[in-house]
């Protein structure tokens, strides 16, 4: 049975939560169902993922039993505070390194399975563009050569390097022959980050995984780098992973949402849907504790300053020390995610309802 605790309810920073100035509203995800999605293809499906880093104090949680599925031309974004495993689960999908449990599979393909030599060969297909695009590239090579990187990693005759660099750099917005022999020194933030999509573009990939690539822009380089992730997934038929900690961001870029806390997922719908009706306690201190784009999460002391420790990691939920709503059953039960509505599940033995 469904209960609906006290508060939070509606929460009031969701409208606050906007896209940066100048993300273009029009062309903004479609909202598109969770039914649409379902005849979306699958491009990467991720199960039963835990990454436990070895540590002088013994085993760190990061991140355990989490489902990530990607679909053609669709961005899931994954949202959590500073430490609830984002990025480990991003590297986890790319085995970099590999999951301690769980699979992952590219296209239908175990990427478990494979030997050396093969996941090499399709590594690839799998790109990530990080938070600070100019530490990311090389400082002594030009824009035309880090674009090219991809294409000299695995040279092929029939491939024309230069007419490859160039549609990519022209496809960020980044002409050649104003940008073709500058070094990333010579860019900006924003200039830098799109040579760095350029780059992972060269590289054909099906799948683009963005860990906080817009955290360090400027809000105008932010909604230039926002509308073209967006508009690459679609064009190229991507399927995206944004990784952030900004709530406006990712309701700026996504078509759905998977909120991760202390490496479980709590909850994870399409983005619209979850964002104007969160279902888990701790996606509403979210939003609440999020009145402007751009502020970090737990700011606002809505959400405790400091989450539990992943050496060890609460019993049952482990949102249970932080939420209003705890009770007995959240410390003996580890609340599994069902489905709440189609295509929405939560992770919580109360969840809220609107
Ligand atoms: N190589 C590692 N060795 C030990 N602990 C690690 C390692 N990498 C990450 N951790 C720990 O795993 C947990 C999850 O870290 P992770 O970097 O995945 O979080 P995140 O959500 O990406 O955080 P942020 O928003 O700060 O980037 C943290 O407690 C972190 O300290
Ligand atoms: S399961 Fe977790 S989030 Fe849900 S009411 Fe219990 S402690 Fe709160
Ligand atoms: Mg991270």
């Amino acid at each position: 049975m469904t209960r609906t605790p006290n508060a939070p309810s509606a929460p009031s920073g969701v409208d606050a939560a906007s896209a940066p100035s100048g993300v273009d509203a029009a062309s903004a995800p479609s909202g598109a169902s969770a039914v649409d999605a379902v005849d979306t293809p699958v491009v990467l499906r991720a199960t039963g993922l835990s990454v436990v880093h070895r540590t002088r104090s013994g085993p760190l949680h990061a991140v355990s039993g989490v489902d990530v599925t990607l679909r053609e031309r669709r961005t899931l974004a994954l949202v959590g505070e500073s430490g609830s495993g984002k990025s480990s689960i991003a590297k986890a999908l790319l085995r970099l390194p590999p999951p301690t449990t769980g699979t992952v599979t590219l296209d239908g393909t175990d990427l478990a399975g494979l030997s050396p030599r093969a996941l090499r060969a399709l590594r690839p297909r799998m790109q990530m563009v990080f938070q600070d695009p100019v530490s990311s590239l090389n400082p002594r090579r030009t824009v035309r050569d880090l674009v090219a990187e991809p294409l000299d990693a695995h040279p092929d005759p029939s491939v024309d390097r230069a007419a490859v660099v160039d549609q990519q750099l022209e496809a960020v917005g980044l002409p050649v022959a104003l940008f073709g022999d500058r070094r990333p020194a010579q860019l900006s933030g924003g200039q830098a980050q799109r040579v760095a999509i350029a780059r992972a573009l060269a590289a054909e990939p099906r799948v683009l995984i963005a860990d906080e690539a817009v955290s360090a822009l400027d809000v105008s380089a932010q909604a230039t780098v926002l509308n073209l992730l967006r508009r690459l997934t679609e064009e190229r038929g991507l399927a995206s992973l944004f990784i952030s900690h900004d709530l406006g961001v990712v309701r700026a870029v996504s078509d759905d949402v998977a909120v991760l806390h202390l490496g479980r997922l709590c909850e994870q719908g399409p983005t619209e849907e979850v964002l104007a009706a969160p279902a888990h306690p701790y996606t509403a201190a979210l939003l609440a504790a999020v009145p402007e784009p751009g502020r970090p999460l737990g700011d606002t002391g809505l959400v405790p300053a400091d989450p539990p420790s992943p050496l060890d990691p609460p019993s049952g939920c482990r949102f249970r020390t932080r939420c209003p709503f705890a009770d007995d059953r959240c410390a003996s039960e580890v609340p599994r995610l069902r489905e709440v509505a189609p295509g929405r599940t939560v992770a919580c033995h109360r969840p809220l309802t609107s």
